[in-house]
């Protein structure tokens, strides 16, 4: 009998189901965009009922189009976008208030708040993460604050918090009648609600941010038989759940410390393993929980997170209209030699990894009247490059581990300039795998070893395969100078938003 293990991948653009083989390989995969909704500046929100009708839309259509049963899936694996933070009613299963999408940053004032009594880290031990808006648990406070009668039915168990994960699982498993109401430790991490070390719900936390315990799920390892699906189709066991940029660390397959990765999508995360202890971060990065195997420690990761690289190339397609699709944004950087002394500093949702700096907005600077859209398409482009070098400095110097080769996924990895220029940035080596989708063949793992698809974590490494690799080529004193440019061009976006 044929049988695979499919991933439901719920990211901050689309919702994707998609099936995998033994080898790792594609087998089928279909995606749905849904709306993004900007009520007013810094406001981002994703409607939940869309994001599962979509979910369901595409699990259906990938069965059908491959031809495929529900029987013949031994399990799927959940990976979501995270920290986008909703809440809902139990008995109706109604959202009470649209998502609001990790690049919110309406809960500003509350962070400011919460800093100016103790600074930015005083939560950093315990939780991992800086006070910021990015976070779930100044999300979900919000949201109590705001949504009429939200705390006390919260308070008596009546509304539901959830990340995307919880809110699909609890629909997939029938919802009001039963639904079961989880999250998986990575996803827990990005609370800043969860004690890092303890990997449980911490009151300390819970009394400082006003959340009640009762509208929590319950957390539960990344890799396990949590229950079955009843819709869209019933009967199939899920049995995995990863944060998106942990599953594509765990897609990835780097399992030993050290080993990192970039994803370039709307964003750029890049993750080191740090083995089975956190290492705090005093360079602006996070520590957080990059996967927990069942009856297993917690391994841990350093993370850099960027907020905007992809969605610049985006904003330059729809809210410019400069390029009619992405891919034309490799062909428009190219007809110029260089950024033309161009710098775009997309602080659209301030700055996160490594300044945190909500105030920071996003400026081109630079421009003369040599300047003209190929440069801008440059510096677009080599802004997540540049992004992307101040993380992993700051990740070499909190692990004392140089990163000696980048392994990259994500949409962006198509890019082959980018991918030449972010290894000249880097003075690193640059490799693209085989398989690209990585945030989704990461959930696939780790259901698929719940449920024995892969016998160990040494069969995932024989199915990682190398596709391209890009060498530095970049003059030292040439890459030194831009650099720089680009560092003054960060401090001119700080404190730029009206307090
Ligand atoms: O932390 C946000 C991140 O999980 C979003 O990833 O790929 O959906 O943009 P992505």
């Amino acid at each position: 009998m044929r049988q695979y293990v499919g991933a439901i991948d719920q990211g901050t653009t689309s919702s994707r189901f998609i099936v995998f083989d033994r080898e790792g390989r594609i087998i089928v995969c279909k995606q749905r965009e849904h709306a993004q909704i900007y009520p007013r500046p810094g406001h981002v929100e994703h409607d939940p009922l869309e994001i599962w009708a979509n979910t369901q839309g595409v699990m259906r259509a990938a069965l059908e189009a491959a031809n495929l049963a529900p029987q013949d899936l031994l399990s799927i694996g959940i990976t979501n976008q995270r920290e986008t933070t909703l809440i809902w009613d139990r008995r109706t299963g109604k959202p009470l208030h649209n998502a609001l999408v990790w690049q919110d940053t309406r809960n500003d004032r509350l962070v400011a708040a919460y800093q100016r009594d103790g600074g930015r880290d005083r939560f950093r031990t315990l939780t991992g993460l800086p006070l910021a808006s990015y976070f779930s648990g100044l999300k979900l406070r919000w949201l109590l604050d705001h949504v009429e009668g939200a705390r006390e039915k919260a308070e008596a168990g009546d509304v539901l918090f959830g990340t995307i994960d919880t809110w699909l699982i609890w629909n997939l498993t029938g919802g009001p009648e039963g639904g079961l109401h989880i999250t998986d430790t990575t996803n827990a991490s990005r609370t800043q609600l969860m004690g890092l070390e303890s990997l449980a719900w911490d009151d300390s936390m819970l009394a400082a941010f006003g959340i009640p315990r009762a509208m929590l799920p319950e957390i539960v390892s990344s890799s396990q038989v949590y229950g079955d699906t009843k819709v869209p189709f019933a009967g199939v066991p899920i049995a995995g759940i990863l944060g998106d940029q942990q599953a594509a660390l765990f897609g990835q397959t780097c399992f030993q410390p050290g080993e990192a990765k970039n994803t370039y999508g709307t964003g750029c995360f890049a993750l080191m393993n740090t083995g089975e202890t956190p290492v705090p971060s005093t360079c602006g990065l996070v520590t957080t929980v990059g996967y927990k195997l069942d009856g297993k420690p917690a391994i841990y990761a350093l993370e850099g997170s960027i907020a905007i690289t992809g969605a610049l190339v985006q904003w330059l397609r729809d809210n410019l209209g400069l390029i009619r699709n992405s891919a034309e944004i490799e062909q428009l950087a190219q007809t110029v030699a260089d950024n033309g002394g161009v710098y775009f500093v997309p602080a659209f949702s301030g700055l996160y990894a490594p300044h945190w700096c909500e105030s920071a907005r996003g400026l081109i600077i630079g421009l003369t009247r040599y300047a003209h859209k190929g440069h801008i398409a440059r510096a677009c482009l080599e802004a997540t490059a540049f992004q992307t070098r101040e993380v992993l400095e700051a990740m070499a110097t909190d692990s004392g581990i140089p990163v000696r080769e980048l392994r990259s996924d994500g949409g962006m990895v198509a890019n082959t300039a980018l991918m030449q220029f972010q290894a000249d940035i880097l003075d690193v080596a640059v490799v693209r795998p085989k398989v690209t989708e990585t945030t989704a063949l990461g959930a696939a793992y780790a259901a698929g070893l719940a449920t024995g698809y892969w016998r160990s974590q040494d069969d995932l490494v024989r199915n990682w395969g190398v596709d391209r690799r890009w060498e530095p080529e970049m003059d030292a004193a040439h890459r030194d100078r831009i650099y720089a440019a680009w560092g003054r061009a960060v401090k001119r976006s700080f404190d730029w938003a009206e307090p």
